[in-house]
């Protein structure tokens, strides 16, 4: 007996039955047949659906995955290929420097707000080092004037910050907070600061600026030569996390991308290391980690707050 197969790619295949069925008189292979042929048949029309849902689903991801991935390659190429003088370049140039002082208004606040009980300890800390002492304090890097609202009742502020855009946001701060007195804004580095005498003043500063310089050894010799002996010097800074750590390789990693996002900071900074060894009397600070900022700056979660003496 002939047989008429339908293939699923629509052709059809013939060929001649061999064996009898003892009862129903069709042949076994018939029968096989049949169902063969009716299971190819549910099949033909089942990849004709499936053949439409995956086109769809092919052409869905070459509109859409391959240029985003095409746009993150390419901008992360761009990102790296950018030399370390463009870099310098960019973040040198006024309107940076401009929108930076806006960021940092901003950013400060939040900063503060995750920190709050850091600052709140290491403040304290000032305020009973600084009980009944008249003299001024020293705020190296001092951005929008952040720190003025921890500082203690009636206290005398020299702010070093060298991008002058920071000027507005820092007199603005100070009538904010007026139990403070902001005696002078000197516009300059700490790496060279110059204006500021030999064992001038009681106590230096800083907060979210050790990552920046561009010298870090000129600068701790610079507070310590302008510091009273046994003058504090308070930091609260972010830094490098541990060497085994996943975010320590991001942080190694993206640390020029990083660079292009906050004035020249570095994410992957050893500071307490160059605290250890600047020669002061002693060092003294914790290690702590400020979640808060999870979700919009990964890469500084790490931070060191405590202070040296001279
Ligand atoms: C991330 S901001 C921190 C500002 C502020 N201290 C705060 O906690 O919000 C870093 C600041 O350090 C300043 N800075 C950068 N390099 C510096 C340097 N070499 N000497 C002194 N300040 C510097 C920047 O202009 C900027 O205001």
């Amino acid at each position: 007996m002939n047989y008429i197969v339908s293939q699923p790619n629509g052709h059809e295949r013939t060929g001649k039955s061999k064996h009898f069925c003892r009862d129903s008189e069709a042949t076994v292979d018939e029968a096989q047949l049949m169902e063969e042929k009716r299971s190819l048949t549910r099949t033909t029309h089942n990849r004709r659906h499936l053949t439409v849902s995956e086109v769809e689903l092919e052409s869905a991801s070459m509109e859409i995955i391959l240029p985003i991935c095409a746009i993150v390659l390419v901008v992360l190429f761009v990102v790296a290929a950018l030399s370390a003088k463009v870099r310098n370049t960019v973040i040198s140039s006024r309107t940076y420097k401009k929108a930076f002082a806006v960021h940092m208004n901003l950013f400060s606040r939040i900063h503060n707000r995750a920190v709050q009980k850091r600052k709140e300890e290491m403040f304290n800390h000032m305020k009973m080092a600084l009980k009944g002492v008249q003299g001024d304090i020293l705020e190296i890097g001092a951005g929008t004037g952040a720190n003025f609202e921890f500082l203690p009742e009636g206290c005398s502020v020299i702010a070093l910050e060298p991008n002058p855009h920071m000027e507005t946001y820092l007199v603005e701060n100070a009538k904010r907070f007026p139990h403070v007195q902001l005696k002078e804004i000197v516009c300059g580095y700490a790496e060279n600061m110059e204006g500021i005498a030999d064992n001038s003043v009681e106590a230096v500063l800083c907060t979210l600026t050790l990552c920046s310089v561009t010298d870090m050894e000129a600068v701790l010799s610079e507070i310590k030569r302008v510091l009273k002996p046994g003058g504090y010097f308070y930091f609260l800074e972010h830094v490098a996390d541990n060497p085994e750590t996943w975010r320590h390789s991001f942080q190694r990693t993206f640390d020029d991308q990083w660079k292009y996002l906050s004035d020249g900071c570095s994410c992957c900074r050893e500071t307490s290391t160059y605290l250890e060894n600047a020669g002061f009397s002693s060092v003294c600070y914790q290690k702590f980690y400020v979640n808060e900022l999870m979700l919009i700056a990964y890469l500084m979660l790490p931070h060191i707050a405590g202070y040296a003496v001279k």
